[in-house]
C-alpha cells in the first residue's frame, strides 16, 4: 500500500509525464504543418517516450493497489519561430 504521501507525488509525476507527451506532440503537429516530416516524426517518437514513462508510474500505483488520479493537462506551447526555437525550447524542457 502507498502512503498518500507517496501517491500524491507519484500522481504529480504522472501528470508532469503527460505535459511532456503532449508538448512534444505540440512540436510534432508545427513540424508537421510546415512540412518537416522527419522531425515531426522524431518529436512524435518522443512524446510516444514520455507517454511511456507515465505509464510506468500509473501501472506502478495500481500494482500497489493505489488510486491513479489524473488531473488535467495545462495548455503547451504550439508554435515555434524557427526549427532551431523548437529545438532549443525542447532542450531547456529536458
Ligand atoms: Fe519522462
Amino acid at each position: 500500500m502507498l502512503s498518500k504521501k507517496v501517491e500524491d507525488a507519484l500522481n504529480a509525476q504522472i501528470n508532469a509525464e503527460l505535459w511532456s507527451s503532449y508538448l512534444y506532440l505540440s512540436m510534432s503537429a508545427h513540424f508537421a504543418a510546415d512540412g518537416k516530416a522527419g522531425f515531426a516524426n522524431w518529436f512524435r517518437v518522443q512524446a510516444s517516450e514520455e507517454k511511456g514513462h507515465a505509464m510506468k508510474l500509473f501501472d506502478y500505483i495500481v500494482s500497489r493497489s493505489g488510486k491513479v488520479d489524473l488531473q488535467p493537462i495545462t495548455e503547451v506551447p504550439k508554435s515555434w519561430n524557427s526549427p532551431l526555437a523548437v529545438f532549443e525550447a525542447s532542450l531547456k524542457h529536458e
